[in-house]
């Protein structure tokens, strides 16, 4: 309970005298001392009558309507102090890139390379992953993570990055990982509905490795990696929310996604971190020494040490100006960052002050309303951090011309490839950059 809110506000209280005929001696108590406010000051009965509509959303008009909507404090860096020391891109560098495939590849949230250096393959919001076979074929579906998948019922082309995908999405399946072996030219999945996946190299159903973990199942698998060893790890973003759902994980702030090891010599499935917020992109380092996994609502990259000293411990290397996405490493051993931005002083203050996030997020206002009223501007930013997570590139798209929602930036053939969940496109930018 937050001792700064009144009395006749709390909604629990609220909850106890619109609700129940049984009451106890405490709640009692409360009631009177309440009448007594309520009778010096009448028109609090109509507040309270209308917030306890509000916050009770009966009619399920609220953006949280129908679900069990639980706000939770979350320790997150200073805004002030990360958007102080975070360098700005003041010449939008990022809107020099190219837009290529428009129309032709729906939300490609992460793409990949295979062993021979084809490509680039990508994972859709209608639950295909398809590659790239040249200017004559075009793009071929390559894999499919469930035999549910058909054609009627998932290919709906340029809307499969609307709300018209979102009732199918659990039976077409939503690939959002995408990574060869490199040894072996498997490629590893991690859907968002199915699991663990694997696939050979020349495609076809893939086959799932990891469904449940403690006789659970996975409900959000998000991002994977695969160690030299074998070994794959792999991000579940939340126990208690899908990934239509992904936008509560956020206002929520719950912290139930975890790290998970998938080890193939046994087939087993392990918690390697839990109680996370949003865990989503995992990337090894070249050494294998360590990984990094980001942590979307929290705005952070952590790493979790492998070897030495420090084995089995993290430590938060970055604090972003955004909500990450997925990670990946450069040649050099360097790490791109897709950070869709940014964090504005409201959140700051929802994120700390779960109470108001219950009330604000249950007005009967659709959440596209009640997000711009909390200063919440969408652009994007890319962003290529040391292993310390200190910052060598900062490329951003403030006018949002590129892309509004990035997803992965993968550096290959002398190019950035960033991928997007919500768009039908891929955006390059040729890498070094050759800007004066
Ligand atoms: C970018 O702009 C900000 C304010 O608009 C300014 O403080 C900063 O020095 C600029 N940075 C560069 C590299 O020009
Ligand atoms: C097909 O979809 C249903 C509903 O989402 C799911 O329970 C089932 O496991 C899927 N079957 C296969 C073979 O993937
Ligand atoms: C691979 O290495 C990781 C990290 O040290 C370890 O957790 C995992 O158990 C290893 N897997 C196998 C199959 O040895």
């Amino acid at each position: 309970m937050n001792s700064s809110i009144p009395i006749y506000y709390h909604p629990k209280i609220l909850h106890t005298y619109v609700l129940l005929p049984q009451r106890t001696h405490m709640e009692k108590r409360i009631l009177q001392l309440k009448d007594e406010v309520l009778l010096q000051h009448p028109y609090l009965i109509v507040l309270a009558v209308i917030l306890s509509f509000i916050i009770m959303d009966p009619l399920q008009l609220s953006p949280v309507g129908g679900h069990d909507f639980r706000p939770v404090k979350n320790d997150i860096a200073s805004y002030q102090k990360v958007m102080e020391s975070w360098p700005r891109d003041n010449r939008s560098r990022l809107g020099l890139g190219n837009l290529e495939f428009k129309d032709e590849i729906f939300g490609p949230e992460s793409l990949e390379f295979d062993i021979w250096g084809r490509g680039p393959y990508a994972g859709l919001a209608d639950g295909r992953i398809v590659r790239w076979i040249g200017e004559d074929a075009g793009w071929e579906t390559f894999a499919l993570v469930t035999s549910n998948w058909t054609e009627k019922l998932c290919s709906k082309g340029v809307d499969s990055t609307t709300h018209k995908q979102w009732k199918v999405e659990s039976r077409c399946g939503r690939p959002l990982g995408l990574r060869f072996d490199r040894k072996s030219g498997d490629l590893y999945i991690a859907d968002s509905y199915y699991g663990l996946l694997v696939v050979g190299p020349e495609g076809g159903l893939a086959t799932p490795l990891a469904t449940h973990v403690d006789g659970k199942p996975i409900l959000f698998a998000n991002d994977l990696d695969i160690h030299d060893n074998g070994s794959i790890f792999f991000t579940d973003t939340s126990k208690k929310y899908n990934r239509v759902d992904h936008f509560f994980i956020m206002l929520e702030g719950e912290a139930t996604g975890r790290l998970l090891r998938y080890d193939p010599p046994t087939r087993t499935t392990h918690v390697v971190l839990e109680g996370l917020a949003f865990p989503n992109g995992v990337q090894l380092s070249k050494d294998q020494s360590f990984l990094l996994f980001t942590e979307t609502t929290n705005c952070r990259i952590i790493k979790y040490f492998l070897e030495g000293s420090d084995k089995g411990t993290i430590e938060i290397i970055a604090d972003l100006p955004g909500f990450p996405d997925n990670i990946r490493l450069n040649e050099k051993g360097q790490f791109w960052v897709a950070i869709d931005c940014c964090r504005t002083k409201a959140q700051e203050f929802l994120i700390h002050n779960p109470w108001f996030r219950s009330i604000y997020f249950r007005l009967p206002i659709p959440m596209s309303y009640l997000a711009r009223l909390v200063g919440m501007r969408m652009y994007s930013m890319v962003s290529l951090l040391s292993d310390n997570g200190d910052i060598l590139e900062v490329l951003e798209d403030k006018k949002g011309v590129v892309m509004k929602l990035v997803s992965e930036v993968k550096e290959a053939n002398g190019k950035l490839w960033i991928g997007t969940v919500a768009h039908n496109h891929i955006a390059t930018l040729p890498y070094p950059l050759q800007v004066h």
